[in-house]
């Protein structure tokens, strides 16, 4: 029987390994991660992460060929195949503090293979790393393992979006496996492909060599985010112009060409992935003398973080430009629907930006804990992505006395100057508007950062609409659009 070992439970490790191990009776997967109340959890009846179909899958192939464990070494030792699906956060010092990718959790779990490998081993980049990444962690194992025992390298990067990770790992768009193109690495990738091949047709396996592998991930989530980018920039001009960008996207993504995906104007991106994909690719354009190349794709992201301040602006300015001691309801907190995911949630500095001007909020997520909240709001930049036990949490009076969070929408409405609406869930759709209108402070306001709302029938109810965007409410027309200094 083929042993699979996967280092790292976390969004990615615990889907990929429970579809194969779902997909693939024969074969025996181990997930191993150095949190043992991750591990706990996976094996107890509430998994660590949300994911819709995650549970079905998990339950259906646990302690039969579906294992997690906090045994780490024994179950590399045992595998055949070991997938490294650990963090690789932004480093915060030293040498390319805040854009290069801080591989110190892959370096450890490279070193842990070489350290208790005694047989052959296929190595597999899950997690997205920098280009070149597999190089030197090809040195590692080979300076540092045992005599006799061989490694390959693949690089095997993840394309699932959470949310909805169970229909993208099913039925993905493509599989990518890059290797070495020597005998030993094309037998590796052979492998490796033999294992999607139980389910994935083979003309969606896409090999290719170890470095375009690498790159292609960055390269998606970098054009994944630059459209995001593209139709929030246009939605700052729609918003001076009178035009509406569902209109212009609709328009724009019927050309075949560029296609109706993604083309939603929004708050901003969030999500673990792409503000820290795309400041490692411009790190790894800086390192190559692409300082063009560099300045291009960090647009993108200063673009995002131009959308966010500017919606702060809008909600101060529109109440009177200021904020202070008002109440505040945020809906939403994770950084889309359908996950409970919240790191690098655009509702971070939407909630930082307005309890900086003094606001009091009162937050509603249907998935995301209190504790997960108070966690994100006192965490310094860029330490949110380290394994859960390892970040420092210390929220502080402020954060107890200005915020609240809450499991009922109306209640926390009551009293409330403003709603943001700062996540996508569905039933944000179907809430009683007039019921929460009521219980608030008039005026009130709507400020849509996810387009949820239909804003001619709040406005109808008598609320003040901002959405992303569309033509301005008359009360925001001479307000200052773009964001204070
Ligand atoms: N989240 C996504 O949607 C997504 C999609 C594609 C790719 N990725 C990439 O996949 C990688 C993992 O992302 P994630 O979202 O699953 O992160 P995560 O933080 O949810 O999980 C990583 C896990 O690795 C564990 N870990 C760290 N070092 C370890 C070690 N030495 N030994 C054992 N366990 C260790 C941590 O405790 C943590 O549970 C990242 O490189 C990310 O960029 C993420």
């Amino acid at each position: 029987m083929v042993k699979i070992c996967c280092i790292g439970a976390g969004y990615v490790g615990g889907p990929t390994m429970a579809m194969i191990a779902y997909k693939c009776p024969d074969i025996q997967v181990v997930v191993v991660d150095i949190s043992v109340p991750r591990i706990n959890a996976w094996n107890s009846d509430r998994l660590p992460i949300f994911e819709p179909g995650l549970d079905e899958v998990v339950k259906s192939c646990r302690n039969t060929n579906l294992f997690f464990s906090s045994d780490v070494e024994s179950h590399i030792a045992d595998s055949d195949i070991i997938f490294v699906s650990v963090n690789t956060p932004t480093k915060t010092r030293g040498l390319g503090a805040g854009k290069a990718a801080d591989l110190t959790y892959w370096e450890s779990a490279a070193r842990m293979i070489a350290d208790v490998a005694k047989s052959d081993k296929i190595v597999v980049e899950k997690s997205t790393v920098p280009v070149k990444t597999a190089e030197a962690i090809e040195k590692i194992l080979n300076h540092s393992s045992r005599d006799g025992v061989n490694f390959q390298i693949l690089s095997n990067p993840e394309f699932l979006a959470e949310g909805t990770a169970i229909d993208d790992l099913t039925n993905p768009d493509r599989v990518l496996i890059g290797g070495r193109q020597t005998p030993e690495g094309q037998k590796a990738v052979a492998a490796l492909k033999g294992v999607y091949a139980k389910w994935v047709p083979e003309d969606r396996i896409i090999t290719t060599n170890l470095w375009s592998a690498e790159l292609s991930k960055l390269a998606a989530n970098a054009i994944l985010a630059q459209r995001i980018s593209s139709i929030n920039a246009m939605s700052a001009l729609c918003e001076a112009t009178g035009a509406n960008v569902s209109e212009v996207a609709y328009a724009v993504g019927k050309d075949t060409r560029i296609g109706p995906k993604f083309l939603n104007a929004s708050v901003g991106f969030g999500g673990s992935c792409f503000q820290k994909d795309i400041l490692n690719l411009v790190y790894i354009c800086e390192c190559n003398g692409l300082t063009e190349v560099a300045n291009y794709w960090r647009q993108v992201v200063q673009i995002n973080d131009y959308q966010k301040l500017r919606f702060v602006n809008r909600v101060v300015s529109s109440m009177f430009n200021t904020v202070s001691g008002k109440k505040i309801l945020v809906l939403g907190f994770a950084f889309k629907k359908d996950t409970g995911d919240t790191r690098e949630t655009p509702a971070i500095d939407i909630c930082l930006g307005l309890l900086g001007d003094k606001a009091k909020l009162s937050i509603y997520d249907p998935q995301v804990s209190e504790d997960q909240i108070r966690r994100d709001l006192t965490t310094s930049k860029f330490d949110w992505d380290h394994p859960q036990h390892l970040v420092p949490s210390s929220p502080t009076a402020k954060s107890k006395e200005m915020v609240t969070v809450t499991w009922d929408a109306y209640e926390a409405a009551k009293g409330a100057h403003g709603i943001c609406i700062m996540t996508e869930w569905d039933e944000f759709k179907f809430l009683d508007y007039q019921r929460i209108y009521d219980g608030m402070e008039k005026p009130a306001f709507v400020f849509d950062g996810r387009n949820v709302v239909n804003p001619d029938e709040l406005r109808k109810i008598g609320f003040i609409v901002y959405s992303i965007g569309k033509p301005l409410d008359a009360w925001m027309k001479d307000l200052p659009a773009a964001p204070l200094t």
